[in-house]
């Protein structure tokens, strides 16, 4: 499979919303079961550009089916951090596309500055936690029972990695 690694543009917007939805829609990891509208994702993307945040996404045949970002906390004291969301559609797991992905976006957020990024990961998506050790998220700590879907409760892992 060939695939590409870009920083996102206006041209991609429309398929980040379509590869957020579809992600969302399986249940299983993002904090959204529906996904965003498409209004809502352009403002996401140009809010996060307005600010220099990391922002990439995969393309296969002009298509996106995986993205990876850096949000930013609008807080002058958390200035230094962001937090890390990335996906990939089902499709085109365990290819390799993940790991590029948020490599390349560590290496965005290095390059801008930032010193911490730090995400929330359901206890129960073990391939997404592998994921974070292997390129070098510490787990931080549990915040029990966070998410409830249909009334199943389940973890949230707090994970942070540091730059010098
Ligand atoms: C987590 C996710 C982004 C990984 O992307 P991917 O393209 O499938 O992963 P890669 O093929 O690049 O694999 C990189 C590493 O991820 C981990 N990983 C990925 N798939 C795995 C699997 N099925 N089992 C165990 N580890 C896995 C491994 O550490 C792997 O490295 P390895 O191949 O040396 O073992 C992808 O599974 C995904 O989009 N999941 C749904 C959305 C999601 O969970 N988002 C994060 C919410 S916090």
């Amino acid at each position: 499979m060939s695939y590409e690694i870009v920083p996102i543009t206006d041209e991609h917007i429309e398929g980040f919303c379509k590869a957020v939805s579809a992600v969302a829609q399986e249940r299983l990891y993002l904090l959204s079961l529906e996904g965003f509208t498409l209004e809502s994702s352009r403002l996401f993307v140009h809010g996060n550009r307005e600010k220099g945040m990391p922002h990439f996404v995969a393309i296969d045949n002009g298509n996106v089916v995986g993205w990876c970002d850096i949000r930013s906390q609008n807080f002058p004291i958390l200035e230094h951090s962001g937090e890390l969301g990335i996906g990939v559609i089902k499709s085109h797991r365990g290819k390799g596309i993940g790991e590029k992905l948020i490599l390349t976006t560590l290496t965005a957020a290095k390059e801008k500055g930032l010193t911490r990024v730090e995400l929330t990961v359901r206890e129960t998506n073990t391939n997404a936690i592998a994921l974070y050790k292997k390129v070098g998220f510490e787990i931080e700590g549990i915040l029990r029972n966070a998410i409830c879907i249909d009334g199943v409760y389940t973890n949230h892992i707090a994970m942070a990695i540091l730059f010098e």
